[in-house]
Formats: C-alpha cells, sequence, structure tokens
C-alpha cells in the first residue's frame, strides 16, 4: 500500500505537512507555477499557519503558488462568511497575497468544467500536492459514501451527518447547505501527485479505520485512496486508535 502514516500530535502533523508543501513549492517555484491542493475544516488550519511561517523563514514567495481547492458549498454567495471562499482568504490568500486568478474553486455551475481547467492549466504536472481532511461519512472533500469511485468534479448531495457536523459552523441544520460540488476521488487519483491526509480526535477513528484498514469501496470514499501512489497520513493517537498494531509498526513519529 502506498501510504506512509505518521502518528504524532495534531501541533507536529501541522509542521510536518507545511514543510512537506513548502519544500515541494520550493523546488518547483524556480522553474514553474507550483500547484497545491486546498482543503478546509478545522483540521488544516493550522497547517495554513505552519506554511505561512515556514515559508517566511525560507523566503519562499507563497503567492506564487496556485491553489486548487477540493469543494465549495452550493447555495452560498462567494462572499459569505462561510463559504470556502472565505476560508481560504481568511487562512492563507488574503495573508500571502494570492492574485484571483490562483483562487481556484470548482464552478457551481459547471462541475466538469473543473477537471478540464485542472488538466489545461497545470499542463503535464497535475496537483503537485495537496491536503486533505477526512469527514466522519469517510467522505473526502465533499464526495460521500456511494459516490463514483473515479469519478471527476459533481454535484454532490450532502450526507445527514456532514450536515450535521456543520450546525457547529451555521448555527441550525436549516442553514446548512444541501449540496457543494466537490472534486471526485477521480480528480484526486488522476491529478494529484501526492496527497497529504490530515485527521485528528477520537470522532475520526472509525473513518480514518475504514480509510487504511476497511474494504476498499465507495461506502468509505478515503479509502479509495490507497489505490493512490502517493498518500501520507498523518493521525494524532486518538484518530488512530482503532487501526491495529502491524499498521502502527510502520509508524515514525
Ligand atoms: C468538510 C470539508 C472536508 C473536510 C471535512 C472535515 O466536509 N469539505 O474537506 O475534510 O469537513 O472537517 P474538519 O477538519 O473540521 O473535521
Amino acid at each position: 500500500m502506498p501510504i506512509s502514516l505518521i502518528v504524532c500530535t495534531p501541533e507536529q502533523a501541522a509542521v510536518v505537512a507545511a514543510e512537506l508543501v513548502v519544500g515541494t513549492v520550493a523546488r518547483i517555484l524556480p522553474h514553474r507555477t507550483p500547484e497545491v491542493g486546498a482543503a478546509t475544516g478545522n483540521t488544516p488550519i493550522p497547517t495554513y499557519r505552519e506554511m505561512i511561517a515556514a515559508a517566511t523563514r525560507q523566503g519562499v514567495d507563497l503567492s506564487r503558488v496556485r491553489t486548487w481547492n477540493l469543494d465549495e458549498y452550493r447555495g452560498l454567495s462567494p462572499g459569505h462568511p462561510l463559504s470556502y471562499r472565505t476560508y481560504m482568504a481568511t487562512h492563507l490568500h488574503d495573508r500571502v497575497g494570492t492574485p484571483p486568478e490562483f483562487r481556484c474553486f470548482p464552478d457551481l455551475d459547471d462541475p466538469a468544467a473543473y477537471d478540464l481547467r485542472i488538466a489545461r492549466d497545470t499542463t503535464a504536472s497535475g496537483i503537485d500536492i495537496g491536503l486533505l481532511g477526512i469527514g466522519r461519512t469517510g467522505h473526502i472533500g465533499f464526495a460521500e459514501p456511494g459516490c463514483d469511485e473515479d469519478g471527476g468534479t459533481f454535484l454532490s448531495e450532502l450526507h445527514q451527518t456532514t450536515r450535521q457536523d456543520a450546525v457547529r459552523e451555521f448555527g441550525s441544520l436549516d442553514l446548512v447547505p444541501t449540496h457543494a460540488v466537490s472534486m471526485g476521488v477521480g480528480t484526486i487519483r488522476k491529478y494529484w501527485s501526492r496527497v497529504i491526509l490530515m485527521a485528528f480526535g477520537l470522532g475520526k477513528a472509525d473513518p480514518v479505520w475504514g480509510m487504511l484498514q476497511g474494504p476498499i469501496g465507495n461506502h468509505c470514499p478515503a479509502s479509495l485512496l490507497r489505490r493512490h501512489r502517493d498518500v501520507t497520513v498523518l493521525l494524532d493517537p486518538p484518530a488512530a486508535s482503532k487501526l491495529t498494531m502491524k499498521l502502527l509498526q510502520a509508524t515514525q513519529c
């Protein structure tokens, strides 16, 4: 299985993930535009902070990175405080000065156009490295259980558990969007050269088990990443707590 597993604290994971992203960006920048996949949620927030710190220390200009967001809610205006555009502006784009054309999001009216745009704009390289979280349903982006195992960017109906989890941001269930446009598992497998997936807390222990040790299939979209060529998984001990020792022996700390 081409998955490297690291168990550490969330703080250490943010530093490791940030070093991986900034290191990749630094290697590519002298030659071409680095292409970075971007996730939202609480999990990657410290990583964006550490990326900015690492880039500042190393003199790497993150404003020259083109970012490709995984997903966006449907039905929110781009400037809505809970849109993923706003999230990215707050945690990365406005802080490093990313130009508008390097803030890439799926077209809410034409999902399939996103994969074509990735293919066109990233030429042969695809997305060099990208961050992922995992939802309690085992979703990645908003590719929920039952999604097409090899599908491209699509309109996704959000799972009830996912909507319930979003109540903490939206305040009540009826304010949580019912749909989002998300990269599909096929988008990630086809266009992302390297995946960094992070999960923290006991609430992620079941989907993490499903991703790494359960059967591979679209009942747990993250499990389909076991068919990707280069995945690094960063977990804290509670998120790793349901994995068997055999798998954990591969762990570095
Ligand atoms: C949302 C996002 C996912 C993210 C997930 C988990 O569903 N679309 O990309 O991985 O939330 O969020 P959190 O990191 O807050 O647990």
